[in-house]
């Protein structure tokens, strides 16, 4: 997609994953805020098409949201971009329902999301990094206060600036390593396994090992168990064995949208107890099928007297070294204090995530963004960064908002609702742009 030069959207998005795919969806479906002139929106996109955590498509896997919680259902029952118009314009609705469950694959999820981009993509500009977001040098006069988003292909050296009224930041959640733990060839993180592992003869791999006790461990121990029948196969566990994702009926509330103002204008002790009775509905927690099926391999390799699963529970990595064409890992054991090593061909660390974190975009810009005590960003319920009134674009947050909103902050569950309180507040100020007097 090509941007015209000096336009000035009303908003340009960051990042063009589910969140932004389902903002864009909540724009195209909203009215105009004046007649015959709907809201102006632009996407960038770092990767070079539509992509969903790509490098943990694995078989098998599926998704731990209903299906209903698609990128439109809640805010828009009659969405023509439901994962039900999805299934009934690829003929598969009846087989669907035939399967009973409402946890498609995510391999099949991910055809959705690319057939939903398929409807909106034209505001998309794919293989663009966008670098910062800043107030332009000299603002157009007269004109309502935009700022200036830079934006670089990726790979190339050249930037060039896009204006928007207000921006929606939403880059996703950043990989976390260990501290002094460095990514290698032979080192990786689960954000980047199906590439890193694709990229290795499997015949070398003869020892591999996967750190950590959530879903994206056990995934990844599951795959590498049943793709590399050679292999040894450690599960580097820090709790006594993997705990369970609670997903049943009146923890799953926390998901609700009602649970966002719930947690939003509740007090400090309020969010302290969402976290301290409901974390394990998602991290550091593993889906019931997943558990039982590496229990079951574990359990038939006691019947047929074989080993090759191992389960190092109660153990956390403290260092990792490079020796030779070796990784060798150092592990320091929760029951006992002791120490051990190991030495691998491949080590995967399926460690988790960190929030999206604005800063980096926001630069100098920052400085007139309010924090609390704690020093966190402050966030206005429609989700957008509360600042002085020097800033007066909107700076819209989908993700990295845990703190103020709640659980799904970084989840899928609330994208719809969330896009659509968006795209109302995004369509409100630009009608009170439009009526402003001149
Ligand atoms: P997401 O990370 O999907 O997208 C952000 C996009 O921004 C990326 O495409 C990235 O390339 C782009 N980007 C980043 N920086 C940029 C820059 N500077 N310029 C341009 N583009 C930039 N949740 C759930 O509710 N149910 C589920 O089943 C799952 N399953 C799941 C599986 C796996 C393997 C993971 C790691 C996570 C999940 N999640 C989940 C949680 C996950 O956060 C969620 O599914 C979505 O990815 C959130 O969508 P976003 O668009 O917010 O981020
Ligand atoms: P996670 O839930 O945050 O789990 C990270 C794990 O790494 C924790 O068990 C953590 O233990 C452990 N860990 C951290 N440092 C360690 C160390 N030094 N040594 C040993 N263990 C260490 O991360 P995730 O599994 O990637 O899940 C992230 C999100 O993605 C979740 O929302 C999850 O549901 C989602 N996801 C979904 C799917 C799917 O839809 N099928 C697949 C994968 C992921 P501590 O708790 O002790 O720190």
């Amino acid at each position: 997609m090509g941007t015209r030069a000096q336009e000035i959207y009303d908003v340009v998005g960051i990042g063009f994953g589910p969140s932004n795919l389902s903002l864009a969806i909540a724009l195209e479906e909203h009215g105009s805020p004046v007649p015959g002139r709907p809201v102006t929106a632009a996407f960038f996109e770092r990767q070079p098409s539509f992509g969903w955590h790509r490098n943990m498509l694995l078989p098998d896997t599926t998704m731990q949201v209903s299906f209903l919680k698609d990128l439109a259902t809640f805010r828009n029952p009659v969405s023509r971009f439901s994962f039900v118009s999805y299934l009934h314009a690829t003929g598969r609705l009846a087989q669907f329902v035939n399967t009973q469950t409402f946890f498609p694959t995510r391999q099949e999820f991910h055809q959705y999301l690319e057939w939903a981009e398929s409807g909106v993509g034209y505001r998309v500009s794919y293989g663009s990094e966008v670098l910062g977001i800043r107030l332009p040098e000299r603002p157009a006069a007269g004109e309502p206060q935009y700022v200036q988003v830079e934006v670089r292909d990726t790979g190339g050296r050249e930037t060039r600036l896009v204006n928007a009224r207000n921006v929606a930041i939403s880059t996703g959640l950043v990989p976390r390593m260990p501290d002094g733990v460095e990514r290698d060839e032979r080192v990786w993180h689960s954000s980047e396994f199906l590439e890193r592992y694709r990229q290795v003869d499997p015949d070398e791999l003869k020892r591999v090992a996967v750190v950590g006790a959530g879903q994206s461990a056990a995934e990844i121990t599951r795959f590498l168990y049943d793709s590399l029948p050679h292999a040894q196969v450690s599960a580097i566990v820090p709790s006594y064995g993997y705990s369970l994702a609670d997903d049943t009926p009146f923890a799953n509330q926390v998901f609700d949208s009602d649970a966002v103002d719930d947690y939003y204008f509740g007090t400090d002790r309020t969010r302290e107890a969402f976290w301290r009775y409901h974390r394990n509905t998602n991290y550091s927690v593993v889906d019931d099928d997943v558990i039982r099926a590496l229990y079951q391999r574990a359990y038939d390799e006691d019947v047929r007297n074989t080993k090759r699963l191992h389960f190092l529970n109660l153990t956390r990595v403290s260092k990792v070294a490079r020796v030779g064409n070796e990784t060798r890992v150092s592990l320091e054991s929760l029951a006992d204090d002791g120490l051990r090593e190991l030495d691998l061909d491949a080590l995967v660390f399926a460690t988790g995530y960190d929030s999206m974190e604005p800063s980096g975009l926001l630069g100098d810009l920052d400085r007139h963004c309010l924090r609390d005590a704690s020093g966190r960003h402050r966030v206005e319920r429609d989700y957008r960064l509360t600042t002085t009134s020097e800033l007066t674009c909107g700076i819209y947050l989908q993700g990295g908002t845990e703190h103020t909103h709640g659980l799904t902050s970084s989840l899928l569950s609330n994208i719809a609702v969330r896009s659509g309180e968006i795209a109302d507040s995004l369509v409100q100020r630009c009608s009170e742009d439009a009526s402003a007097p001149d």
